[in-house]
């Protein structure tokens, strides 16, 4: 009992292993889920983002540059000295500068760094003009993947205990670039260099937290309740097969005495056979006795008849029969007094007081008599 106890539990751990295991595992993969949902939102945003400046960008570019006043924020282009009608001047007298797309996005980002905007780019190059649009190592590394032919990187990094989705594209050179990249060697079709866009992850998991707390409440507890359950069924089944256990020995021990019982009445049964064996055995003998002694009765010359205490018949032989001439029949159960000896040698009749066989058997006395009439 103590055994199946111990099985009981043990099945009960196991299961409850297994759930745990089952809970721990959904909990992970959930997470995992969970994770790569956040990157591939925060990717979606930072794709929009990048649209967005290609699409600036690419405006700026076909019509070859913008010209905007000059200011002490918005200089003229150092770089673009070599570029005929750079500056010029309004009929008024106001000067303006070409701003050339990738001065008008580094502008933009700069913009977008002060008034501390949520996407934040970068306009880079593996061959930069200005120094200061160098690649930072990420960046490098997404430009040489798109020289040997990636479309987008993109990685979820780590800075200052922020998490932040990374993505970048390419730039390829189109004819409108030409007119200021030439001069580097550049032909259409070539990776000019990218944008890259960095969008903190806080933004898209902000919304989809509540969903991470809730689910992992949800599995904590049905975990819980589980292995709650788990293990209510067990002490139940044990105390069950304990009680089980109870009534098995219960009607074990009932099952011997009946064994008990039964065997003695076998033995009282094989006792009570040899009795009636032995009975009818002495019954037979009996029959047997009674026959011879019918035998000898009838073959003897004397009649002989017997009567009981009230003076009836009980037996006659055929002697007695032949002398009475009465059937036998007619003598068993008859007074034999008032049959066969009712009067006296006188012819008066003889009353049964003074009759010498009931005295004989009403007294105990034997007796003799010679004379009497039948
Ligand atoms: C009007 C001239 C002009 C045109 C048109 C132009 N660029 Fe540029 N671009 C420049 C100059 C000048 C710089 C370097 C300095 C800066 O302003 O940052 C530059 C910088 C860049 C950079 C940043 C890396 C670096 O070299 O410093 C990239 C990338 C770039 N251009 C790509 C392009 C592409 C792609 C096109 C066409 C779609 C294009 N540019 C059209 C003038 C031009």
């Amino acid at each position: 009992m103590l055994s199946r106890l111990f099985t009981t539990r043990r099945y009960a751990l196991a299961i409850s292993f297994f759930w745990v295991l089952f809970i721990a595992v959904s909990l992970a993969w959930f997470y995992v889920q969970y994770r790569n949902n956040l990157f591939e939102l925060a990717k979606a945003q930072a794709r929009i983002a990048f649209e967005k400046d290609l699409l600036y960008r690419k405006w700026a570019s076909q019509r070859g540059g913008v010209y905007v006043p000059v200011t002490p924020a918005t200089p003229p282009n150092p770089y673009l000295s070599h570029i005929p009608e750079r500056d010029i001047k309004t009929p008024s007298g106001k000067e303006l500068t070409l701003i050339n797309p990738a001065y008008m996005t580094r502008q933009v980002f700069e913009l977008a760094e002060t008034e501390k905007q949520i996407a934040k780019g970068h306009i880079t190059s593996l061959n930069p003009i200005r120094g200061a649009n160098a690649p930072d190592p990420w960046e490098r590394k997404a430009l040489e993947a798109f020289e040997k032919g990636e479309q987008e990187v993109s990685e979820v990094v780590s800075v200052e205990g922020h998490r932040f989705v990374r993505l970048m594209r390419p730039f390829k050179v189109e004819s409108s670039c030409l007119r200021c990249h030439a001069s580097q060697g550049y032909r259409k079709g070539d990776i000019r260099g990218g944008i890259s866009v960095t969008v903190p992850l806080a933004i898209v998991s902000a919304g989809s937290s509540r969903i991470l707390a809730t689910t992992t409440a949800t599995l904590l507890l049905m975990g819980i309740a589980g292995v709650g359950l788990i293990l209510a069924g067990a002490s139940r089944v044990s105390k069950d097969s304990a009680r089980l256990e109870e009534k098995n020995a219960e009607l074990l021990h009932e099952v011997t005495e009946r064994e008990i019982t039964q065997e003695q009445l076998r033995e009282q049964t094989v006792l009570l056979e040899e009795e009636v064996a032995e009975r009818e055995a002495a019954q037979e003998e009996a029959v047997a006795n009674q026959r011879k002694l019918r035998l000898i009765m009838d073959s003897t010359h004397a009649a002989i008849y017997g009567i009981d205490t009230t003076g009836r018949c009980t037996f006659a032989n055929k002697t007695c029969l032949e002398l009475t001439g009465y059937s036998l029949d007619e003598l068993i159960g008859r007074n034999m007094h008032d049959t066969i000896h009712h009067t006296l040698p006188d012819g008066m009749p003889a009353p049964v007081a003074k009759c010498k066989i009931f005295r004989a058997y009403s007294e105990g006395e034997g007796c003799t008599v010679r004379d009497e009439v039948f």
